[in-house]
């Protein structure tokens, strides 16, 4: 059973907005909410290029001037203990989700502090700001990175995860863990979302989709990992918002066990497609979408454009995720298919970088 919890009339802290996640959920809030306050903090790094984080933003500051809920936009490190403690003792939020972090497998190789910095550190001055701040509910990302090597599918929030291949899933599991301890301690209602290869128009450069992309539009060559072996749960951008925006407003509820002391009111979920795409495929259909939206020449080569190569440290051959608990506790299931996904970036991307 979930508690209900209402978001009209609260004040919402979401972090890292105007990060890719964090923009899309502040934007659905601003549309959907009648009253309230919503806090967007991020620290607005460079780990990719900040002229998105700054579009995403302005995207938002227009949406608020719509919209009958504040929006209060705070640039700060979640490592700064002290900040963290002001913004809860000043705002009082009652929902929080925790979306900023140091994302990436492939970064950690070469800077391991930024994800103890963001992920570790940043994550506890989040849970120590709502012990001592009570939230109604704190909502925080995890990742499909967790399941590592995983090699039974569909990946199942049961299924043990203590074999991280990256450090990144390392401070993932690790948020899991810590956020178990405080529900138990100190009676928090922590629901941890694993997400799954999220995509979508202003999405981070980072990712394959948009790298391939950059790299494609400029005529060049792109690398196909573990020779295009891989099976990837892709979700669209609009289905992860509806399921955080669903999650946020059921709690765990509240227990005490036979000892008299709080049930940790706890809770992980898979937020994937439960539909595995082949890489290949993904690409192809990436290709297609590019041509259509103008990016790429109708005559475009596909074939001359791909390069097949070896399995990079940190990746994982596979993910799928066993979507059936988000679907029994909210009743949803992501549905949008990498055809109308990648369509809808490719549209995105044309306007974005091509008009211009
Ligand atoms: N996009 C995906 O495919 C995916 C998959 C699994 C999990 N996740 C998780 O979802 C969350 C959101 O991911 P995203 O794709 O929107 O990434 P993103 O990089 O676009 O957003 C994260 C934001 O957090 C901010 N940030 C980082 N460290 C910070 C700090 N110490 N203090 C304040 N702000 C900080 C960044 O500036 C950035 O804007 C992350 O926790 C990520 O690990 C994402």
């Amino acid at each position: 059973m979930k508690a209900k919890i209402e978001l009209n009339n609260k004040t919402i802290l979401v972090t890292g907005s105007p990060g890719f996640i964090g923009a899309n959920l502040v934007l659905r809030l601003l549309r959907e909410l009648k009253a309230g306050t919503v806090i967007s903090f991020d620290s607005m790094n460079d780990y990719y290029d900040p002229a998105l984080k700054q579009y995403r933003l302005a995207l938002i500051e227009e949406a608020a001037k719509a919209s009958p809920v504040e929006h209060v936009f705070i640039q700060g490190n979640l490592a700064d203990k002290t900040l963290v403690d002001e913004v809860f003792s000043q705002y009082r939020p009652s929902v929080v989700v925790n979306l900023a972090a140091q994302a990436g497998v492939r970064y950690s190789i070469d800077h391991p502090e930024a994800y103890i910095e963001s992920n570790l550190v940043g994550f506890f001055n989040i849970l120590e700001a709502c012990r001592h701040y009570p939230v109604e509910h704190l909502v925080y990302a995890s990742s499909s990175s967790v399941y590592g090597g995983n090699k039974k599918v569909p990946f199942s929030v049961d299924d043990k995860v203590d074999n991280p291949v990256s450090l990144y899933a390392a401070t993932k599991k690790s948020n899991e863990l810590l956020a178990h301890s405080y529900s138990k301690l100190y009676n928090i209602p922590s629901t941890g979302l694993r997400f799954f290869t999220v995509y979508g128009p202003a999405g981070r450069p980072d990712m394959f989709y948009f790298s391939a992309t950059n790299t494609l539009s400029k005529g060049g060559t792109i690398k196909i990992f573990n020779y295009g072996n891989c099976r990837r749960d892709f979700t669209f951008i609009d289905d992860i918002v509806e399921g955080v925006y669903r999650v946020m407003q059921g709690a765990p509820e509240k227990a005490t066990g036979e000892d008299g002391l709080p049930l940790p009111p706890y809770a992980v979920y898979n937020i994937g497609g439960g539909q595995p795409e082949n890489l290949l495929d993904y690409i192809s259909t990436l290709q297609e979408e590019l041509v259509r939206a103008g990016v790429l020449p109708e005559d475009y080569d596909f074939e001359g454009h791909r390069e097949l190569v070896g399995m990079q440290p940190g990746d994982v051959p596979v993910t799928f995720a066993d979507s059936e608990a988000l679907e029994r506790d909210y009743g949803f299931t992501p549905k949008i298919d990498i055809r109308e996904g990648l369509s809808a970036f490719a549209e995105w991307y044309k306007a974005y970088y091509c008009n211009q």
